[in-house]
C-alpha cells in the first residue's frame, strides 16, 4: 500500500482564505437580499493599466504568427524582463543585484511556499506573529514544524516572534537562532513597517548567526514614507544572508495574470554551495516558466508610460486605505498600518475575538474583513481590512462600520 505524506494531516482545517469564502458563501446563501462588501483576501479590483494591455494584445498577436511564436520560456525568466527588473527595481535603487540573480515565476505565494524546498528539514523557522499562513503552512507540509497545539494555536518546532502595538510590530531578535528567518514588509497582515536601520540589525543578525532571511516584499510600491526601505538589498551585507520574494500582484494588479520573481545572490552560500544553483535547478526541473505574453505584460509595467498609470493605481488604493484609517479612528477604532501598505489593522472593539467580530461584521454590516488570530495567535484580538476593493465601496463599508 502507498504511503501518504502525513504532515499534510497535521493541517488544521481548511486555507485561510478557503475558510473565510465558505462562511461568506454560506451567509450570502441564507441572505440574498444583503449586499455584502468584501474587504477580505488583499485581492485588486482596478483593471490592467493601458499601458500593460497594450502589451499583452502585441504579445498575444506574435504569438499567432509562425516567425513572433515562442514556446517554452527560459527557465529562469526572459532576459528582456529580467533586465528590466535589475535596473528599475535594483540599480536604481543602489543595490547590487544583477539580472542574472533573479528567477522569473507565477507569483509570491508559489514562491514563499516553494523555496523552503532547497533547505533541509532540519532548520527551525522563525515567523512573525501574525503572519502570512503561506509560510507556516509550506514548513508543516515539508516536515520541519512538530505538531499543533490547538490551545496554544501554535506550532512545535517553530520561533514565533509576536508583533503586537507593544513592540510597534516590529518582530525582536529571537533568543533561539533560527536556520530560516520568514520577513514581510510592509507587513501582510498588519500593514505595517520596519526602518532600513531594524533591517539592517536583521541582517547583521542572520549574517553573524549563519541564518538566512526569505524577505517578502511584495508591497513595496505601497510605501509612501523615504525612511522605509524598498529591498533589504539596501542594507549592507544582505547579498549573503537573504533572499527576496518580488510579485506582480499589489503592484500592478496581476492576481488574475500571475507573475513575480525571486532574487537570490550569487554571494548566499551554505559552505561551498550556492543557494543560487539550488533554485536554478529546482526552477529548471519543476518549472517551465511564466508565458511569454505575461512577461511581456510584466515589461510594460517598467515603461515611463506604464510606471505613471501604477503610480495613480497605486494612489487610488491608498486613498481607500486612508478612508479607512481616518474612518475608523473616527468611530474610536485603534487602527494601525495603512499608511505605506494596502491594509489596515484594527483593534477589536468591547475584548471580541476576531471571529466574532468577523461575524458581527458579516451580519450587521454586511462587510467581509480577515479576523487577525487567522494570521497567528498574537492576531487575536485583531482584524484586518484590505484597501484593494473599489473607492465606492471602501467609503461604503467604512460608513455601515461606523453606523453600528
Ligand atoms: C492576503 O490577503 O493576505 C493575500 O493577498 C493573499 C495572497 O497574496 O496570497
Amino acid at each position: 500500500m502507498f504511503k501518504i505524506n502525513e504532515n499534510y494531516l497535521k493541517l488544521p482545517g481548511s486555507y485561510l482564505f478557503s475558510n473565510i469564502a465558505k462562511k461568506v458563501a454560506a451567509f450570502s446563501e441564507a441572505n440574498p437580499d444583503k449586499e455584502i462588501i468584501r474587504l477580505g483576501i488583499g485581492d485588486v479590483t482596478q483593471p490592467l493599466a493601458p499601458a500593460i494591455i497594450d502589451s499583452l494584445h502585441r504579445a498575444v498577436d506574435e504569438m499567432g504568427s509562425a516567425e513572433t511564436f515562442r514556446g517554452y520560456a527560459p527557465d529562469l525568466g526572459y532576459e528582456f524582463l529580467r533586465s528590466a527588473i535589475a535596473k528599475n527595481d535594483y540599480a536604481e535603487r543602489g543595490c547590487d543585484i544583477s539580472a542574472d540573480e533573479i528567477f522569473v515565476s507565477d507569483g509570491a505565494k508559489c514562491d514563499s511556499g516553494n523555496i523552503q524546498e532547497i533547505f533541509s528539514v532540519d532548520n527551525k523557522i522563525a515567523v512573525c506573529d501574525p503572519v502570512y499562513p503561506v509560510y507556516v503552512d509550506t514548513n508543516v507540509m515539508a516536515g520541519r514544524t512538530g505538531i499543533y497545539d490547538t490551545g496554544t494555536e501554535t506550532w512545535s518546532n517553530v520561533i514565533y516572534m509576536p508583533c503586537t502595538a507593544e513592540n510597534d510590530f516590529v518582530p525582536e531578535l529571537p533568543e533561539e537562532t533560527p536556520g530560516i528567518i520568514y520577513l514581510c514588509f510592509p507587513n501582510n497582515p498588519t500593514g505595517t513597517t520596519i526602518t532600513k536601520e531594524q533591517l539592517q540589525a536583521w541582517v547583521d543578525y542572520a549574517n553573524k548567526e549563519g541564518a538566512v532571511i526569505i524577505f517578502d516584499a511584495a508591497y513595496e510600491a505601497y510605501i509612501m514614507e523615504e525612511s522605509v526601505p524598498h529591498s533589504i538589498y539596501e542594507c549592507e551585507g544582505a547579498r549573503t544572508c537573504a533572499i527576496e520574494l518580488r510579485s506582480f500582484s499589489k503592484n500592478a494588479g496581476f492576481t488574475g495574470t500571475r507573475l513575480g520573481f525571486t532574487v537570490v545572490p550569487k554571494d548566499l552560500k551554505c559552505g561551498d554551495v550556492m543557494l543560487h544553483s539550488l533554485w536554478a535547478r529546482r526552477h529548471g526541473t519543476k518549472y517551465n516558466g511564466a508565458p511569454y505574453i505575461i512577461q511581456r505584460a510584466g515589461e510594460a509595467v517598467y515603461s515611463e508610460e506604464g510606471k505613471a498609470q501604477l503610480k495613480e493605481q497605486v494612489a487610488y488604493y491608498m486613498k481607500n486605505a486612508a478612508v479607512i484609517y481616518e474612518g475608523l479612528k473616527d468611530a474610536g477604532y485603534d487602527v494601525f498600518g495603512g499608511v505605506n501598505a494596502p491594509y489596515i489593522w484594527l483593534k477589536t472593539p468591547d475584548k471580541m475575538t476576531s471571529w466574532e467580530f468577523f461575524d458581527y461584521l458579516l451580519e450587521k454590516a454586511n462587510v467581509v474583513g480577515t479576523p487577525g488570530s487567522g494570521f497567528g495567535p498574537s492576531g487575536e484580538g485583531y482584524f484586518r481590512l484590505t484597501a484593494f476593493g473599489s473607492y465606492e465601496n471602501t467609503a461604503a463599508a467604512v460608513e455601515r462600520i461606523k453606523r453600528l
